[in-house]
C-alpha cells in the first residue's frame, strides 16, 4: 500500500474542491482494506468512494482510504435472469455499459449517474422511474470496528427515497465492498413512462425500444439537463425533493396553482425542489465560482475554483429563501464534510 501525505483531493470529488488529505491511500483489495482498518482508528479514517455525493469544506486531518476494489462477474445464470456481482470501486456508468454489452436489463434508466458501485446503495441512487433497490439483491460490507464481513439483504438495507440504513443507524460503521444485482436476460421490464424518456424516444422514432435505446435516451436527457462533472464540478442534485403532508401542500398550491407535484402512495406529496429554486430566481445564478446550474436548478456547480464553504453558503442562502417563500425546509442530498 502506497501512502501519500498532504494529497489534494480535487481529482477525487466530482465537485472538484481542492482540499487536502493528511494521508491518502488507495485500497485495491479486501486484504488491504482489512490491513488499513487494523492500523487506523475508526475516528481517524475517512472512506472515499467515487466522491460524487459529497461537498468537502475543509482539509481532512485523517487517513483517506480510497476504495478502489475492482471486478465484475456473472455469479449465476437462470432462465430469464442473471445474478451479477460488482466490486465497490467499479465506476457506476461503466458497470451499466458492461450490463448493456452483455444484454442484461434493469440498470439502463440509471445510465450516466456519476459515482461508484459501492456507494450506489448508500443513497439508493435513482433516476427516470428506477431506483437501485429495484435490481439490488444484497451487498457485502466490512464492519469498521469488528472487521467482520456482513451480507445485507434488501430488507436489511431499508431503502427509501435517496436513503438507506447506511445513511442512518449504520452511518460510518460499514464499508461496502461488493454489490450483487438481479438483472434480466429476456423479457426486460422497460420503464419508459417518465415523460422525458417518452419524448426522447419519439424524437428518434423508436416505438419498441431495447434496453440500449433506453440507455441512449437517458444519456441524451442527462447530457442536456445536467452538467458533466468532468467539465463543471457538481454532485448532481444538491437537495432532496421535499416531501410534505397533503394539507401543507394544498396551502402552497393555493398560492402557486402551477406547482408541479407527485402524490405519494402514503398520501404525502413530493415537490420538485428544482422548480422551487427556479421560481425563486436562482437558476443560472452565480456568486464567484459557486453557482446554480443553468438547466437544472437542483444542481449546484463549481465553475472552477469555488471552495466548499462558498458552495455551502450558496446552498444555505437558497435554503433560507425557499423556507421564507414557501415555508418548505430543503434537505441536502449531498453529504457535507
Ligand atoms: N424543474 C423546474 N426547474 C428546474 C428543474 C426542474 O421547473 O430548474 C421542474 C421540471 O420542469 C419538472 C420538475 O421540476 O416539472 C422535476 O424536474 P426533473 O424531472 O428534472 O426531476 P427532479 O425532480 O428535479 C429528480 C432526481 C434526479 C433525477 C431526475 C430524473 C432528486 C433529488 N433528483 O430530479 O436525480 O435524475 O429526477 O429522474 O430526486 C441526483 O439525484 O443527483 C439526480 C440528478
Amino acid at each position: 500500500m502506497q501512502f501519500a501525505q498532504n494529497k489534494s483531493l480535487k481529482a477525487y470529488n466530482t465537485f472538484g474542491i481542492d482540499v487536502k488529505a493528511k494521508r491518502f491511500v488507495s485500497i485495491g483489495s479486501e486484504e488491504e482494506l482489512e490491513q488499513i482498518l487494523r492500523k487506523t482508528y475508526a475516528s481517524e479514517l475517512f472512506v472515499l468512494g467515487g466522491g460524487s455525493n459529497m461537498l468537502l469544506t475543509k482539509d481532512l486531518d485523517k487517513t483517506v482510504a480510497h476504495i478502489d476494489l475492482k471486478g465484475k462477474q456473472v455469479l449465476e445464470t437462470e432462465e430469464n435472469s442473471v445474478l451479477v456481482s460488482a466490486k465497490a470501486g467499479e465506476n457506476w456508468h461503466e458497470f451499466v455499459l458492461w450490463c448493456l454489452e452483455n444484454g442484461f436489463g434493469g440498470v439502463e434508466n440509471l445510465s450516466l449517474i456519476p459515482g461508484n458501485v459501492g456507494t450506489a446503495p448508500i443513497q439508493n441512487i435513482g433516476a427516470y422511474g428506477v431506483e437501485l433497490k429495484d435490481v439490488f439483491v444484497e451487498c457485502k460490507a466490512l464492519n469498521i470496528q469488528t472487521l467482520q464481513t456482513k451480507t445485507f439483504s434488501k430488507e436489511d438495507c431499508r431503502f427509501g427515497y435517496r436513503d438507506s440504513v447506511f445513511k442512518n443507524e449504520l452511518k460510518n460503521q460499514f464499508i461496502i465492498t461488493e454489490v450483487i444485482f438481479r438483472l434480466t436476460t429476456k423479457n426486460h421490464q422497460l420503464h419508459t413512462s417518465y415523460g422525458a424518456i417518452q419524448h426522447q424516444l419519439e424524437l428518434v422514432r423508436i416505438v419498441n425500444p431495447t434496453i440500449r435505446d433506453i440507455s441512449n435516451a437517458v444519456v441524451k436527457i442527462r447530457q442536456e439537463k445536467l452538467p458533466d462533472p468532468n467539465k463543471i464540478g457538481n454532485s448532481g442534485s444538491f437537495f432532496k425533493n421535499p416531501i410534505v403532508p397533503k394539507s401543507e401542500f394544498e396551502q402552497i398550491q393555493k398560492k402557486h396553482p402551477e406547482i408541479p407535484f407527485y402524490a405519494l402512495p402514503d398520501g404525502r406529496v413530493k415537490i420538485p425542489a428544482g422548480w422551487l429554486i427556479d421560481q425563486a430566481g436562482f437558476k443560472g445564478f452565480r456568486d464567484g465560482d459557486a453557482g446554480v446550474h443553468k438547466n437544472q436548478a437542483l444542481v449546484l456547480v463549481n465553475h472552477g475554483n469555488a471552495t466548499g464553504t462558498e458552495i455551502l453558503s450558496l446552498a444555505e442562502k437558497i435554503r433560507e429563501k425557499i423556507a421564507d417563500s414557501y415555508g418548505v425546509m430543503l434537505e441536502f442530498e449531498v453529504n457535507v464534510f
